[in-house]
């Protein structure tokens, strides 16, 4: 069985064009078309949700170069796609901070989430300036407003309350989580969410992530035996 919700931590798009002699940003662009095939193959198998760790919150530490060449993409990315999304019937989901991003993409962002809020194809959540503990920090804010407001004891606090004031809120967790690049790390990607996910860690850099090595990833999360902390009837 396909899981419900893939979440995929695109990794290695720098390595993928230094190895090729060429600058980062080829390994970014190259990176932008290999999602837009997996998007289309996601679709394709019936999978109802598609999380893409795009931005981290710590990769506004990189050199402001690539940050500036990353926005650029991602913003030619929201104006090409937008007509797509619609055609496919995708309902697209921003998750992350936004109050460090440039005016133009949050618009961007938001007119897209309008506009496609009544498809009802694949749920596509794009992680930007996303991180797990700021997640969880942000929902301890809005927890403790709620909270406070309506006078209410904070040995009341439910896991329900926690999830629903996560970015996340809403979306079930992920079923798989991959990462590429052979790095073995989750990189403050969903950490509350990820509590029971499944991992794939796979060895080809981003942009070579291609529809048979997803195919067989896939497959593999199929003979996984999920106990979540129950026994398993023999
Ligand atoms: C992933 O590729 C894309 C982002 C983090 C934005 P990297 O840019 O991290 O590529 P490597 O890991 O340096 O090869
Ligand atoms: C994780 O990759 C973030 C994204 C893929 C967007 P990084 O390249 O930022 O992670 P580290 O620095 O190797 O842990
Ligand atoms: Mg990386």
């Amino acid at each position: 069985m396909y899981p419900d919700h893939v979440a995929i931590i695109m990794d290695g798009n720098g390595r993928w064009a230094k190895n090729k002699g060429l600058p980062r940003i080829s390994g970014h662009k190259a990176g932008v078309e290999r999602l837009k095939s997996i998007v289309e193959f996601t679709t394709n198998c019936g999978i109802s949700y598609l999380t893409l760790y795009a931005f981290s919150s710590e990769n506004w530490n990189r050199p402001k170069k690539e940050i500036n060449d990353l926005m650029n993409l991602l913003s030619l990315f929201l104006t090409n796609e937008a007509k797509n999304f619609l055609k496919e019937n995708i309902r697209l989901r921003v998750i992350g901070r936004r109050d460090r991003l440039k005016k133009s993409i949050i618009k961007k962002i938001e007119e897209l989430e309008i506009n496609s809020s009544t498809n009802d194809g694949l749920n596509l959540i794009i992680a930007l300036d996303y991180g797990g503990r700021e997640d969880i920090r942000s929902a301890i804010i809005n927890i403790y407003k709620e909270f406070s407001i309506n006078n209410m004891s904070i040995e009341k606090l439910s896991l329900k309350d926690i999830e629903k004031n996560l970015m996340t809120s809403g979306i079930p967790n992920p079923d798989l989580i991959i990462r590429t690049s052979g790095e073995y790390r989750i990189s403050n990607f969903l950490l509350w969410q990820s509590a029971y996910s499944e991992y794939e860690f796979v060895k080809c850099n981003w942009p070579d992530f291609d529809n048979d090595i997803y195919l067989k990833v896939l497959k593999s999360f199929g003979t996984r035996d999920r106990r979540f902390g129950k026994l398993n009837e023999l």
